[in-house]
């Protein structure tokens, strides 16, 4: 990677959880491997009353906790925080706006450089509206990328409620910004993995003529966590795993999966086949909802070993009588010609026996067995696995003979993973997207017409839902592997999610 262009970033909401463990770990991260120029500042702006010095320090704490880096030598951490303000503002207050005006005048001429700022969007999304309505009210969002200095905004999820809070969102947003000073985050998409899944079939010649409905009999994608609500029970009885992990993260994991490959890799190629696709998802009718998606909320239960988990509606903040899901699986298919017939089984949930993210695709049966003892059936199908987490790499399955004297087929892997390959680790999630950011490259972030397509087809499911009866909640255990309502989803297809033991 190469160093960044000087610039000012402001954190709206610095004092809150993410800019702590995500932001600030990333930032740090960039500036340490010396991507950042020596002209460039980082201004926290929040309701909280502290002072510089103040800020810093719970900087400092939190790095020490979250950062990749750690432990963080002192020293080295001060030369990092000259370059970081705190401003106690307000987010309904145009003089705030004002003043946040001034001050950036004021460091960009200290530091003599363009005025090229960057608006994160760290506050709950309650606030992006006044936020988005002070910059443009201040003059801050100028709305073009000038010869003095661009100014870039960048949005955390969610995205909106549903399609017409979103749209909503995104005409305000619209009119101060131009889309393409606008980076709406979704961070799975600037994890190593995810962006391998376009390298691995779009940068060997062996796998796309073979990534298609001649050879591929479905597709799984999952994302489970053992973790649960933690912290976040406010946001989180209000969107659910649906809106928190389907509408965005698990949409995306799709697009790449499915795609047709765009011409070259850039953001607006990419975001054109990922609207193509998403487009091409058929629409799910409330018999579809009912008949293919499984929704689940978690009891209590045991992760691991010995961690005694609470059921969801005991978790702090929840109310007793939630009807929120924790879980969701579902089937989707995409009416296009390389898809036709192919069903995509996709889960996401918390309290799962095993934290993993993965992809598994999965290739039709032989049409025929060679070997007599192993008989058609009994020969395991090719799957590829692309594991995003926790252990990032791939893998083939394959059939091999056995040692001996016998021609007996048994499945091995062949397998890349990423800490044997490439030695260290890989830039988190958060650092590669801030720093596509300051570069301003569009291309891992997604677009408007990608989150409106998104939430019309989770808003199907949403919408089914309402019509549908209430749900018997709880029905899975905490340190399981989810309802088995879900099983039953894929078993009665004569299919079985990936990897269970
Ligand atoms: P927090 O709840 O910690 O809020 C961040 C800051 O926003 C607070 O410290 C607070 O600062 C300010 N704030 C302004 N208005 C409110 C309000 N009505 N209620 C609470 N805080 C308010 O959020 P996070 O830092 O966890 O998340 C920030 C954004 O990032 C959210 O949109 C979230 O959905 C998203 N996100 C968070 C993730 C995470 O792991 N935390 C993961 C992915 C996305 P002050 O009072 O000082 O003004
Ligand atoms: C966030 C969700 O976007 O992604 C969380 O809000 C979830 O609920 C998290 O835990 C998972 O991210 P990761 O990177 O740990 O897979």
């Amino acid at each position: 990677m190469k160093g960044l262009n000087p610039c000012g970033i402001i954190i709206f909401g610095a004092s809150g959880d993410l800019a702590h463990i995500k932001i600030f770990p990333a930032l740090y991260n960039l500036w340490d491997e010396g991507f950042f120029p020596d002209n460039f500042f980082i201004t926290g702006f929040a309701r909280t009353k502290m002072d510089d010095e103040q800020f810093r320090k719970t900087i400092y704490d939190s790095m020490n906790i979250y950062c990749r880096k750690r432990p963080i030598d002192v020293k080295h951490f001060k030369d990092f925080s000259k370059h970081i303000n705190y401003l106690s503002m307000s987010y309904n207050d145009i003089k705030s706006y004002e003043s946040l005006k001034t001050f950036t005048e004021t460091k960009s001429k200290e530091y003599g450089m363009p005025k090229n700022l960057i608006f994160y969007l760290s506050t709950p999304p309650s606030v992006y509206q006044d936020v988005v309505e002070g910059l443009n009210n201040s003059g801050l969002a100028s709305n073009k990328e000038q010869k003095d200095g661009f100014s870039r905004i960048v949005i955390e999820k969610p995205f909106g409620y549903d399609y017409e809070s979103a749209n909503e969102l995104n005409s305000d947003i619209l009119s101060a910004f131009q889309e393409r000073q606008i980076y709406r985050i979704d961070h799975y998409l600037g994890k190593e993995t995810v962006q391998n899944i376009l390298a691995f079939r779009f940068a060997n010649a062996i796998f796309e003529p073979v990534w298609n409905n001649k050879y591929i009999d479905h597709i799984q994608i999952s994302a489970l966590e053992s973790i649960g609500v933690g912290s976040r029970a406010g946001y989180f009885d209000n969107a659910g795993i649906i809106r928190d992990m389907m509408q965005n993260h698990m949409l995306q994991l799709l697009s790449l999966v499915a795609i047709e490959p765009p011409a070259i890799f850039d953001a607006d190629d990419l975001s054109n086949e990922k609207a193509k696709l998403l487009k091409s998802v058929r629409r799910l009718t409330i018999n579809d909802v009912r008949n293919n998606v499984v929704r689940g909320q978690y009891d209590r239960g045991t992760i691991g070993d010995n961690e005694e988990a609470l059921s969801y509606r005991e978790e702090k903040g929840i109310p007793v009588d939630s009807i929120t899901d924790t879980y969701v699986a579902l089937k989707l298919y995409i009416d296009n010609y390389r898809w036709a017939g192919v069903p995509f089984y996709i889960r996401s949930g918390k309290r799962i026996k095993e934290h993993k993210t993965e992809i598994a695709i999965y290739f039709k049966k032989l049409p025929h067995s060679l070997f007599g003892k192993n008989s058609v059936e009994n020969l395991e199908q090719n799957i590829i696995t692309i594991t995003i987490q926790p252990n990032e790499g791939i893998e083939l399955k394959i059939g091999a003979k056995s040692p001996g004297f016998k021609m007996e087929i048994e499945p091995v892997e062949l397998s890349f993973f990423y800490k044997s390959s490439f030695k260290g680790t890989p830039p988190e999630a958060y650092e590669r997207l801030l720093y596509d950011i300051m570069e301003g490259d569009q291309t891992l972030f997604y677009r408007t017409d990608n989150m409106l397509i998104s939430w019309k087809l989770i808003g199907d499911i949403i919408n089914g839902w309402k019509s549908l009866p209430a749900p018997m909640f709880p029905n899975y255990e905490s340190g399981s592997w989810g309802p088995k309502e879900a099983d039953e989803l894929i078993n009665k297809d004569g299919r079985a999610w990936h990897n269970e033991i």
